[in-house]
C-alpha cells in the first residue's frame, strides 16, 4: 500500500490495544475510519481526525479503504466465564469479523489487507514446546475461541491479504492487565501462580502497534503472526523481576487448584504454558522495541 494515500478502517479502536494502534496510525499519513459501538468515546479520543460509523453500511462507497484492522471483542477478563459469558466472548469476535469480511466482499474495490486479532490462546497448554506460527492449535476453550475467530477471518474476499496477529499478554501503562499487576506487586501481593513454571508470553503495546503497522505495509507478510516479545519468561521469573524492580517481596503463591476452580476453564488464562516465538515477525525484519522484560519495565514504570 502506498503510505501517502492509505485509508484504514479500525474496529475495536477505542480499546486498550486499539488506542495504541490509532496513535501510531494518526501520526502517519492515514485517513482513519473507526467502526465503533461508542461514537461519543471515539469522538472524545480523536475529535474530527477520524470518520466514525456505528454501522459498516454507513461507510460511503467513495471512501477508499485499503486496510482493515479488527480488534473488536468482549473483554476476556471482564466477568467470570459462565456459559453465557463464554458464548459472548466467541460471538462478539466471530460476528464482528464476519460483518467485516462480508462488508469487504461487497465493496467495488475490496480492501487490500485485513489484519485480524487473535491470541496465543490458540496454542492451548503446551508445556515446554517451542511454538511458532506453524504449530497446530491446542485444546480447551481459548483454543476453540481463537480457531472460530481465525476461521471467520479466513472468509476475506479473494485477493485480500489476511494477517492474523496472535497476541500474547499485552503490557501498556493505560490499560490491560498492567495497572492491576502493578498495584498488587506494589503492595507486596504479587503472586506466583501454581508452580510459576508456565511460560508466559508477553509483549509491549508499542510492539503490538509496530507489528500491526508492519503487517499493513508488507505485502509478503500473511497468515498467522505471533505477536510476543522475543525475551520469553516463565510466570515466576516475570513476577520476580517485577517485584525486584519495585523493591518488594514476592512471597505469595496462588495454588493451581484454586485457579482451576474458576468457572469455565478461566484458570487456563493464568496456568497455561505457552513458549511462543515471534518467528514470522523476526523473519520479516521486525525489530522489537522491547525484547526483554527489563526494558519494558523501565518504560512501564516511567523510568525511560
Ligand atoms: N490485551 C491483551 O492482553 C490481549 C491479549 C490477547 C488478545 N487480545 C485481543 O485483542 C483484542 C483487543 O484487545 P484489547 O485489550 O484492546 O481489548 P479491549 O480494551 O476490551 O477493547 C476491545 C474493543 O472491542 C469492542 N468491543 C467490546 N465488546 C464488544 C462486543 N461485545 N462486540 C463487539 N465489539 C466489542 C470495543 O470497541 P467499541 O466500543 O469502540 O466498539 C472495545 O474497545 C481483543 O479481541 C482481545 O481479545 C488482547
Amino acid at each position: 500500500m502506498t503510505q501517502a494515500t492509505r485509508g484504514v478502517l479500525v474496529a475495536g479502536a477505542t480499546g486498550f490495544i486499539g488506542r495504541g494502534v490509532m496513535h501510531e496510525l494518526l501520526a502517519g499519513k492515514n485517513r482513519m475510519t473507526v467502526w465503533t459501538r461508542r461514537p461519543e468515546t471515539a469522538r472524545r479520543l480523536w475529535g474530527d481526525r477520524v470518520g466514525l460509523v456505528t454501522r459498516l453500511e454507513e461507510i460511503p462507497a467513495d471512501w477508499a479503504i485499503e486496510g482493515v484492522i479488527n480488534l473488536a471483542g468482549q473483554p476476556t477478563v471482564g466477568a467470570p466465564w459462565t456459559r453465557s459469558y463464554r458464548d459472548q466472548l466467541v460471538k462478539s469476535r466471530v460476528d464482528a469479523t464476519r460483518a467485516l469480511t462480508t462488508w469487504m466482499a461487497g465493496r467495488a474495490v475490496p480492501p487490500q489487507v485485513l489484519v485480524n486479532a487473535s491470541a496465543v490462546g490458540f496454542y492451548g497448554d503446551r508445556g515446554e514446546e517451542n511454538l511458532t506460527e506453524e504449530s497446530p492449535p491446542g485444546q480447551g476453550f481459548l483454543a476453540e475461541l481463537c480457531l472460530a475467530w481465525e476461521e471467520a477471518a479466513r472468509s476475506v474476499p479473494p485477493g485480500t491479504r489476511l494477517c492474523i496477529t496472535r497476541f500474547g499478554l499485552v503490557l501498556g501503562r493505560d490499560g490491560g492487565v498492567w495497572q492491576p499487576f502493578l498495584r498488587s506487586a506494589r503492595l507486596g501481593l504479587g503472586a506466583v501462580l501454581g508452580e510459576g513454571r508456565q511460560w508466559m508470553p508477553w509483549v509491549h503495546r508499542a510492539d503490538v502497534a509496530g507489528v500491526i503497522l508492519r503487517a499493513l505495509d508488507t505485502p509478503s507478510l500473511q497468515g498467522p503472526i505471533n505477536v510476543v516479545a522475543p525475551g520469553a519468561l516463565r510466570q515466576r521469573e516475570f513476577m520476580t523481576l517485577l517485584a525486584r524492580r519495585l523493591h518488594r517481596p514476592l512471597w505469595m503463591k496462588t495454588p493451581a487448584f484454586l485457579l482451576r476452580l474458576l468457572p469455565g476453564e478461566m484458570g487456563s488464562l493464568f496456568l497455561d504454558s505457552q513458549h511462543v516465538l515471534p518467528q514470522k515477525a523476526r523473519d520479516h525484519g521486525y525489530d522489537f522495541r522491547y525484547s526483554e522484560l527489563s526494558d519494558a519495565l523501565e518504560e512501564l514504570l516511567g523510568r525511560l
